[in-house]
């Protein structure tokens, strides 16, 4: 009787040890975010490279041409590998990218608290979370700068803009991706 106890527990044992590798992270997943997340990052600074400094008076379409389409390339990322792929902030231009839940409000509160922290991950009940800060350049100030002197596009297009009046260097919100662990995936 011992004995069969004894085996039940040690299949259990291997049961739960295959279970929790099943839930376990894909480092080659994960390292996968961290790049998308970094050549999105870098699409966003050389658009807004190519407006600053510009003498021309710059086009509606110019100006429409940095952060829309890092959004757009978010969302394409988000559909190649099954993953979400988020924008979040505060003080956001666009209201889908206001917090979605704590998990995110918690986030950019380590952000704010620890102007050194450039990124992490961590896991919960939706997945593998990945989030980088963002902070303020000076080629973003042409938009998010002062309130009056945003391009007119924006006040238009915008009424309930909450992102300006930055200063460079300041946290300007994060990227937020959720991959969803294996199980989860497959239960859907
Ligand atoms: C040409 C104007 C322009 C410039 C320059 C610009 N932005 Fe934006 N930004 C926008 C617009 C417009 C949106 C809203 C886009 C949308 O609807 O998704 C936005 C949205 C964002 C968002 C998403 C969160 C939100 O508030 O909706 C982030 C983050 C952001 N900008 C960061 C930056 C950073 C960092 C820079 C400089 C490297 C920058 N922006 C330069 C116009 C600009």
């Amino acid at each position: 009787m011992g004995r069969i106890v004894c085996l039940l527990l040690i299949c259990l044992w291997l049961w739960s040890g295959s279970l929790a590798a099943w839930a376990s992270v894909d480092p080659g997943e994960l390292a996968k975010a961290v790049t998308e997340i970094e050549l999105l990052d870098q699409m966003r600074t050389s658009l807004a490279g190519t407006l600053e400094g510009s003498t021309e008076e710059p086009t509606l379409d110019t100006f429409k041409a940095v952060c829309a389409p890092v959004g757009r390339r978010a969302q394409a990322i988000a559909q190649e590998n099954g993953w979400q792929v988020r924008q979040v902030a505060l003080k956001y231009r666009n209201p889908n990218h206001k917090p979605q839940d704590a998990a995110e409000e918690r986030a950019l509160a380590e952000f704010a608290a620890h102007p050194d922290l450039q990124g992490f991950w961590q896991r919960d009940e939706r997945g593998v979370r990945y989030f980088r800060r963002i902070d303020v350049q000076a080629s973003c100030l042409v938009c998010h700068g002062a309130k009056d002197s945003r391009p007119p596009f924006i006040q238009t297009k915008y009424p309930q803009d909450l992102a300006y009046n930055f200063q460079v260097g300041d946290l300007r919100g994060m990227y937020a991706v959720i991959i969803p662990e294996l199980e989860k995936a497959l239960e859907k």
